[in-house]
């Protein structure tokens, strides 16, 4: 049974000849059991009546935030997007893709858009000039890096007559694409997932610590991918202006003892734990009560080792899976598979922080993973897609375990 099957669907028609073609993605969807909603600008209107939609959907089909005609149109952006398992943008133009770039609420398609918190799929179309233009490719590339999965263009026979990159990527395709975001949001239910994510402060008064880098922006995008695929999630997050991901639960600690006692405290029956937070090993021995007067100080600072959060639970291992972190300068593959083995992790995930716009406070990651068997490079990516990659590669190992389990 397709996925898709009993769940609703939003389509948004733009602007482009292509339009006439998500008749036929609208029309298999249905016999697929999806629910579909469509929504149309005014310029796709002009290639498509909305009859036909209206028709293939047996929904009616909306093209206006101002048309109220029930209750529930009130706030139709909102009960639209909030209803969806998964928003497709087909044909976007390039104007459209502009637009979701910037937010603009100006359509009803935009503002459901900007309401979304489900699986999003933009199939562009368009000529291949405007398609190749660095304000296109900036556009999508911003999508790509907020979630935005990217289906095409393909290349082949254009409107102008011409050949190039700029068709409609093909119907099986962008059916594919939206029958897997919308399995994945199912991948981890009924599932408890515990992240750790962001830097520990050690004290030394009231108002200095020892820290490092680290935003927990990597953990955060972990945490989030989690409660899209449909888990229970809690994050356990150090000191940070990012704010965590909504429908996680988010425990705000600052030392690594209070980060190890509340990892402990939730420790209890999850399925998946990981540490991505980068803990502080050492802490100041002694943490004086009032702000330290340079004059009255000993500048010997000495410390003490916390307590590493991730080998503990490395060797009490239970049942859940277990994913570590680690950051390397130097002989990067042989450190962390060292780690793997010491802290018995099932997973790592490997950063090159000798690489200039890596890791730590960067927007983008590249990353190796690593486990027993096997090695995964993940180019560099924007961390919410490198926390999809994570998620993937977590999934295909569990999966080989259970189907190992079931052998035994
Ligand atoms: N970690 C942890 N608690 C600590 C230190 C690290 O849970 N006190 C976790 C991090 O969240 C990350 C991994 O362990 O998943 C990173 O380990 P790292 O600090 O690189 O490992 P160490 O064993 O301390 O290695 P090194 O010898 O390189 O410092």
């Amino acid at each position: 049974m397709s996925s898709v099957a009993g769940r609703t669907l939003v389509v948004g028609v733009c602007g482009g000849i292509a339009a006439y073609k998500v008749a036929g993605i609208v029309s298999t969807l249905v016999q697929r059991g999806a629910d579909v909603h469509v929504v149309m600008t005014e310029a796709a209107q002009r290639f498509v009546a909305p009859l036909t939609f209206h028709a293939l959907s047996a929904n009616r089909v909306h093209t206006s935030l101002w048309e109220i005609r029930d209750r529930e149109d009130h706030v139709l952006h909102v009960t639209l997007a909030h209803r969806a398992a998964a928003l497709l943008i087909a044909p976007a133009t390039a104007d459209a893709i502009a637009k979701l770039v910037h937010g603009y609420a100006e359509d009803l398609l935009g503002a459901v858009a900007l309401a979304a918190r489900c699986p999003m799929i933009l199939a562009p179309a368009m000529n291949s000039s405007m398609w190749e233009h660095p304000a296109t490719r900036a556009n999508v590339a911003a999508l790509r890096a907020r979630g935005w999965q990217i289906v095409g263009p393909e290349s082949g026979f254009l409107a102008e007559r011409e050949r190039g990159v700029g068709r409609l990527a093909a119907e099986e395709r962008i059916i594919a694409a939206l029958e897997d975001a919308v399995a994945r949001t199912h991948e981890l239910e009924g599932q408890h997932v515990l992240v750790t994510a962001g830097a520990t402060r050690e004290a030394i008064d009231p108002v200095r610590f020892i820290s490092n880098a680290s935003t927990g922006a990597m953990g955060i995008e972990i945490a989030r991918e989690a409660t899209l695929r449909g888990a229970q999630v809690d994050l356990v997050l150090g000191p940070t202006h990012l704010d965590p991901p909504h429908g996680a639960r988010a425990h705000r600690v600052e030392s690594a003892r209070e980060m190890h006692e509340r990892v402990m405290a939730l420790r209890e029956g999850v399925h998946v734990i990981v540490a991505a937070a980068a803990v502080a090993d050492w802490r100041p021995a002694v943490i004086f009560v009032q702000k330290v007067k340079k004059e009255d100080v000993d500048p010997m600072l000495r410390l003490e080792r916390n307590p590493d959060i991730l080998a503990q639970l490395g060797a009490a291992k239970g049942a859940a899976f277990l994913v570590g972190f680690a950051a390397e300068t130097e002989h990067v593959e042989e450190h962390a598979r060292e780690k793997l083995a010491r802290k018995r992790l099932d997973l790592i995930c490997v950063n090159d922080v000798s690489q200039p716009g890596i890791g730590f406070a960067s927007a983008e990651n590249e990353m190796l993973l690593l486990w027993e068997h096997g090695r995964e490079p993940l180019e560099r990516a924007s961390k919410r897609e490198i926390a999809a990659r994570i998620w993937d590669r977590i999934a295909t190992l569990r999966g080989a375990e259970r189907a190992h389990e079931g052998e035994a």
